[in-house]
């Protein structure tokens, strides 16, 4: 030993942390399932091939089954010598089962094995982001059955522009949620492709049968090219761009939801066991849940931006780069995983302010258009009418009223086609009803959306 700590020993040292540098051990260990059922079914496919006797097979095949249990109940220890979950697996089976072991990776390589096994795990989970997704639109259909009628102010700007139903407007959600669903399933079809026995890039001299592979791991097809098959992430950039767009979608609900508690607008309560406490101001109640999902799209997006930014400009075919795919993936997975699950849950823990809603819809001349609308019905053209109901506007804010509160006679001021009958037709209620348009806010547009949606999940 010397003097200074990196004086003398630094050659040894450098070795470790190149030796911690290159390791993804830390990482990749949750593919350890992955690894070991698609080695399970390369060795299958081995011996019907007679690559390896059916004896060999066995017990590898056994072999590997006490390695998945030494994993499972903690008791393999992980180096960073062994670099990877691959290099683990092989040898800890070697551990268990002697020099047979070494048979396991004939017309194999990491590159091929590591592209399946990402694609093992990306299968899953895609398949569990979207029963979650399936999950968490049931939960806003149910929402919405259950506050079907309540009116609220609808807005652009943030600011308020025409009453719309609550139900509506969550129904907008459960549109987003249903396009990243349907964005998951597409994404899946090209994750569903086996590449393995294009081995490090340019296929193997042995009689391998990737058909039975695949028939084997329940994949849809085979790869069609040995060096696209080892250097693809096209399915890992897809599924964190649909998930980004998805956290997107939860970061614009989540700051719906942030507003709507605030005392400010107070449209919507959210349960205790959902929101919690500030450890100096004892009156707080806070949306949190709401803001770390919001936050949490940081991350999401984040990840994006990682992954696109390593595959950019790689050449064919492997290279290391790709070894950091895994972190921004598994990241991506368990984050959108959790913020699905918690809104699932949150949603029907969130009440309705109805009356407070109907008030808002009531005030800041959300009827002005419909006064337009009244007078277009009554002959005049649309753009004299907007101009018409502008003016009748500013002398309503002049007063403190709103439209409906002026008198008929002062109504009358702005156009002679004003009659008695304007009153019924700026209510909240026939302001709904007449946005019949297909997709509308009216109660009969609403209520059938509502009803088409209910049906996809066997609700009422
Ligand atoms: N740990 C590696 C990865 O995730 C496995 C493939 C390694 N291949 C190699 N030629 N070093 O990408």
């Amino acid at each position: 030993m010397t003097q200074k700590p990196w004086d003398g020993r630094f050659s040894l040292n450098t070795d470790k942390m190149v030796e911690k540098f290159t390791s993804s051990i830390d990482v990749d260990k949750a593919l350890y399932a992955c690894d070991i059922d698609g080695s399970i079914a390369h060795l299958k496919m081995m011996a019907t091939q007679s690559m390896i006797t059916q004896d060999e097979a066995d017990t590898l095949l056994n072999g590997l089954e006490k390695v998945r249990k030494k994993i499972e109940s903690g008791e393999l220890e992980y180096s960073d010598t062994l670099e990877d979950i691959h290099m683990h697996i092989e040898s800890a089976l070697g551990d268990v089962v002697g020099t047979v072991a070494r048979k396991l990776h004939t017309g194999r390589s990491r590159n091929d094995q590591v592209a399946l096994d990402v694609r093992i795990y990306l299968k899953a989970h895609t398949q569990a982001v979207m029963n979650s997704l399936l999950e968490l639109q049931k939960v806003i259909v149910e929402t919405a059955q259950k506050y079907i009628d309540v009116v609220m102010p609808g807005y652009t700007h943030l600011q308020r522009a025409q009453p719309v139903l609550f139900s509506h407007h969550l129904m907008a959600y459960y549109e987003m949620f249903k396009r990243d669903y349907e964005r998951f399933e597409d994404s899946l079809k090209r994750t569903d492709v086996m590449p393995l026995g294009s081995a490090a890039l340019a296929g193997t001299t042995f009689p391998l049968n990737r058909e039975l592979t695949r028939e084997l791991l329940g994949f849809s097809k085979v790869s069609d090219n040995s060096m696209d098959s080892v250097s693809d992430r096209d399915f890992v950039m897809e599924f964190i761009s649909h998930a980004s767009i998805c956290m997107i979608h939860f970061s614009r609900f989540s700051e719906e939801l942030v507003l709507w508690s605030s005392s400010e607008f107070a449209f919507i309560t959210i349960s205790d066991a959902f929101t919690t406490g500030s450890s100096i101001m004892p009156q707080k109640k806070n949306p949190d849940v709401a803001e770390l999902v919001r936050g949490k799209t940081g991350r999401v997006v984040g990840n994006l931006m990682a992954i696109i930014t390593i595959m950019k400009s790689l050449p064919l075919a492997y290279n290391r780069d790709m070894q950091e795919d895994k972190e921004p993936l598994f990241d991506t997975v368990n984050t959108l995983k959790a913020c699905i699950d918690i809104y699932t849950r949150m949603i029907p823990n969130i009440e309705i302010q109805r009356q407070t809603m109907l008030n808002a819809a009531q005030k800041g001349y959300l009827n002005a258009t419909d006064l337009a609308d009244y007078l277009v019905v009554k002959g005049m053209p649309f753009r004299e009418a907007h101009s018409v109901s502008g003016r009748a506007v500013a002398f309503a804010l002049s007063d403190v009223r709103e439209l409906h509160e002026l008198t008929l006679e002062e109504l009358k001021t702005f156009s002679d086609l004003i009659e008695e009958d304007i009153f019924e037709f700026l209510s909240i209620d026939k302001m709904i009803s007449r946005r019949v348009t297909h997709g509308s806010t009216s109660y009969e547009n609403v209520g059938r959306a509502v009803k088409k949606a209910a049906k996809r999940f066997d609700l009422r």
